[in-house]
């Protein structure tokens, strides 16, 4: 897992994954020590690994060599991961996103943007997306989608919420797909799911 933000979905994940046979987090990458996602690793005593330079070619393979890493999960990095691990990973690494792609991504569209976007768009619906990660930002292929309603009174910080409420539940599912078919896969969102 990587990640610079609070760690939200790496706790649910964690929770998911907590007693699979196979598949577990092995290690957690940040960008500093001080990034929340890597405390809560710490706290679940997950390994942690931190890459101050997002380009630091030798770091990120060595690491994900070091730990066997079947499946990279992006959740709120903010960084491009270079280019010759998306190539050396390519088809294994994914990320998720908070709103329906196309619509709404690339580069910039991160946090409360993302949702500020969707209420100026005035889009009914939004929800989050996990996609296969290529060289530029949100642009591989989605592998599946959960949908949320947006409300006439909405702020982005309300949108924000029920959106990362469907994504704890969306992440798993695309983790657990993978794990089953040792790649990740486009799957179908099981609102009951895991
Ligand atoms: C999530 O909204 C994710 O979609 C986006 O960054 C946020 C990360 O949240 N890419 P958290 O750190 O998992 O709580």
């Amino acid at each position: 897992m990587v990640a610079s933000g609070r760690g939200s979905n790496l706790k649910s994940l964690l929770n998911a994954l907590e007693g699979h046979p196979t598949a577990q987090v092995a290690v957690v990458i940040g960008h500093s020590a001080g990034v929340g996602a890597l405390g809560i690793a710490r706290s679940h005593l997950v390994p942690t690994v931190v890459i101050a330079e997002s380009n630091d070619l030798k770091a990120w393979l060595a690491t994900l060599g070091a730990f066997k890493i079947d499946l990279v999960v992006l959740a709120g990095y903010l960084k491009l991961v270079p280019p010759e691990v998306v190539e050396a990973y390519r088809g294994r690494i994914i990320n998720i996103h908070p709103a329906l792609l196309p619509k709404h991504g690339g580069r910039g569209m991160y946090g409360d943007r993302v949702h500020r976007a969707v209420l100026d768009a005035r889009d009914t619906i939004s929800g989050a997306t996990v996609h296969l990660v290529t060289e530029d930002y949100d642009q591989g292929s989605t592998l599946g989608q959960a949908t949320v309603p947006v409300l006439t009174d909405d702020t982005p910080e309300s949108l924000a919420k029920r959106v990362l409420g469907v994504e704890h539940r969306l992440l798993p599912q695309a983790v657990l797909h993978a794990a089953r078919e040792g790649h990740p896969v486009p799957f179908e969102f099981m609102e009951n799911g895991p």
